[in-house]
């Protein structure tokens, strides 16, 4: 079975109670707990990493390499400026869909830019957690192909 990496960066551990008008109310246990429930219906299976840390989180990618088929990504912060982070998805060569609970381009100027984008097969942003489901499903459909 297909297995996909779900990555999530800097403070989305604190979801549920971090900023609920902008990030909604739902934890990033309850996301993962839907991604786990959607993943059943897609015929995938799922692996989840957390870090506040871009050096951990390029270590989990590397470590992807020849384990997973496809990567979920919500980079938080690190989105808009680790070239480091776009370097280590670009080395792995592993198909990275990026999402992001709010709309980034809706927001402040240094959100509207993603230097991880363009080495992503594409950005899902701005539907809460629906980004996410709407993410698995991008991911496992690139899979697929
Ligand atoms: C975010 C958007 C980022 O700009 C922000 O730094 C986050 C969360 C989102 O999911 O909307 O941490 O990635």
């Amino acid at each position: 079975m297909a297995k996909v990496l779900v990555l999530n960066g800097p403070n989305l551990n604190l979801l549920g109670t971090r900023e609920p008008d902008v990030y909604g109310s739902v934890t990033l246990d309850q996301i993962n707990g839907s991604l786990t429930d959607l993943a059943k219906e897609l015929g995938v299976t799922l692996d989840f990493f957390q870090s506040n840390q871009e050096g951990q989180l390029i270590d989990r990618i590397h470590q992807a390499m020849n384990e997973v088929d496809g990567i979920l990504f919500n980079p938080g912060a690190f989105t808009h400026y680790s070239i480091a982070l776009r370097d280590a998805l670009s080395a792995v060569k592993i198909p990275c869909v990026e999402v992001h609970l709010s709309n980034i381009h809706s927001r402040e100027e240094f959100r509207k830019v993603s230097v991880l984008a363009p080495v992503c097969v594409g950005q899902i942003s701005g539907f809460g957690v629906l980004s996410y489901m709407l993410g698995l499903r991008a991911v496992a459909e690139n899979i697929k192909k």
